[in-house]
């Protein structure tokens, strides 16, 4: 287990609207920093602040690709749009099909307060929008077809 526990489903913090954050300081570093490792404790491929009760614009993010931490992201640009599986670590043991955005790029401040742009595809754009969705109180199952069980810990956010 991380440091922060992951929200469930039925928990109202999930459903509402995330403020930007003002102050980029040792406190959100801190939460970023629980934040992912309860995200790689679970495991997960994503965790946005109002998962561990947090209403602050703030996401973790790890595809296998490296951690990316995004305070404040903005989708700047979206192509295509494919259907896949998606899981949350708010409803566990539940997947689903959701149509996404095949490519997206978002803009966002890093820990340090600096701007950076991510460029996503596949899982990682996928995870960029499963995210983002959390930061407007949006849950997969909102968007999702064919909801079922699952005993995969695979690609949840
Ligand atoms: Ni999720």
């Amino acid at each position: 287990m991380g440091n922060i526990s992951i929200r469930l489903y039925g928990d109202p913090v999930l459903r509402q609207t995330a403020q930007p954050v003002k102050k980029i300081d040792a406190k959100l570093r801190r939460l970023l920093k629980d934040m992912a490792a309860s995200m790689y404790a679970a495991p997960g491929v994503g965790l946005a602040a109002p998962q561990v009760g947090v209403l602050q614009r703030a996401v973790v993010i790890d595809v296998g690709e490296g951690l990316l931490t995004l305070i404040n992201p903005e989708i700047t640009y979206s192509e295509g749009e494919e259907m896949g599986v998606e899981g949350c670590l708010s409803l566990p043991g539940l997947v689903g099909d959701v149509s996404r955005s095949t490519k997206v790029i978002v803009k966002a401040l890093d820990a340090q307060g600096k701007e950076q742009e991510i460029s996503g595809e596949g899982l990682l754009a996928r995870a960029l929008q499963h995210e983002l969705d959390h930061l407007d109180g949006i849950l997969f199952i909102d968007k999702a077809q064919n909801l079922r069980p699952s005993e995969s810990d695979e690609d949840r956010g």
